[in-house]
């Protein structure tokens, strides 16, 4: 039975230049190609978890720019609902992008409409509150992404208790009425208790683990994580994941191996592919497997939105595993 997604993020236009080596400081490079691509942290893991097969509600902002449109079609052709995409003033996100000849990356976001967003008001609220997980990110004002796990958090339902705000780490939630709130803390930026403690897994890649717990190590970076979180997951590129709980699980799932030509979104792949697998209530092992075949196979294409398999491009590579 397909689980329900809620997304609380940010929606950019990428703006991508495709060169052989990235430019360093005063020089110039010529590029092979240039494209306008939609994007963002939030819009993407949404995408990917339509495409993964679920119904997902989107909640963020675009501007009153020309790519506003253009952004929200393409959260639309996707099959998500945009019910709770605002318009505010001023141009919408953008994020300047530069890909290599590897397939990787460097980023500059200029977060226009994303920066102008608050927490989810009643309605949003309402909507997070019937899904099974919610996916959050750090592209939008820190203070309305706390205010958004905390709502969802604060839902019970099913077996589980309805979080009391201030009460320490909140008990493990998930499928059967309380909203799972999963968080890809990307940009990396130091993290207040309050918004940990309503976060039930975080997905950090190696180096947003580092800088949030100082260990060089993944290993010991997981550790300290899980000081903090009831489940662990390090995205480690082109080395797989590593996961750990606080029931002492610890796994690592070998990435699928591909030639890589962009990994733009690789992480929100992942991230969106994980919360389907999860809201459907597949094992953990088999729910990292999935979501790593679903981006495995988003390196393999250029951009963001552009790169996200669908359910049966996902399910027939796990099959040849
Ligand atoms: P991005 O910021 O580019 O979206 P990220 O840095 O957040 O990505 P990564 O750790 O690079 O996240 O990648 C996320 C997951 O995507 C990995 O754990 C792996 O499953 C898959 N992946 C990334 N790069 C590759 C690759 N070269 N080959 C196969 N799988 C990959
Ligand atoms: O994670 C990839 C995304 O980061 C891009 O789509 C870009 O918009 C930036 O937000």
């Amino acid at each position: 039975m397909p689980g329900v997604i809620s997304v609380f993020g940010s929606v950019n236009m990428d703006l991508v230049a495709y060169v052989e080596a990235a430019p360093g400081r005063g020089e110039t490079v010529t590029g092979r190609a240039f494209r306008m691509i939609p994007g963002g942290k939030g819009a993407n893991q949404a995408i990917a978890a339509a495409r993964a097969g679920a119904p997902v509600t989107f909640v963020g902002a675009v501007g009153d720019d020309a790519f506003g449109p253009r952004l929200r079609e393409t959260l639309v052709e996707a099959g998500v609902d945009v019910t709770h995409l605002r318009e505010v003033e001023g141009p919408s996100g953008i994020a300047h992008i530069v890909v290599d000849e590897q397939g990787g990356n460097s980023i500059i976001v200029v977060p226009g409409a994303n920066g102008r967003m608050t927490g989810p008001g009643e309605a949003e609220i309402a909507a997070i509150s019937r899904t099974d997980v919610l996916l959050l990110q750090l592209e939008l004002p820190l203070e309305a992404v706390i205010s958004a796990a905390r709502q969802a958090a604060a839902v019970g339902g099913g077996d589980h208790e309805a979080y009391t705000v201030g009460a320490g780490p909140r008990p493990h939630a998930g499928r059967g009425g309380a909203v799972s709130v999963i968080l890809t803390p990307a940009p990396a930026r130091p993290l207040p208790g309050e918004l940990l403690d309503a976060v039930d897994v975080i997905v950090p890649n190696e180096h947003e683990a580092a800088a949030l717990t100082g260990a060089g190590e993944p290993e010991r970076a997981l550790d300290a994580l899980l000081e903090r979180v009831p489940e662990v997951v390090i995205t480690l590129g082109s080395e797989g994941v590593l996961y750990g709980s606080r029931d002492g699980k610890r796994l690592h799932v070998p990435a699928v191996k591909v030639k890589a030509v962009d990994t733009t979104a690789a992480g929100d792949t992942f991230a969106g592919a994980l919360a389907v697998a999860r809201a459907e209530g597949r094992p953990c092992e088999q729910a990292l497997r999935f979501a790593s075949a679903a981006a495995a196979l988003s390196v393999r294409k250029e951009g963001a939105s552009t790169s996200m398999p669908d359910r049966a491009e996902i399910e027939a590579l796990l099959a040849v595993l």
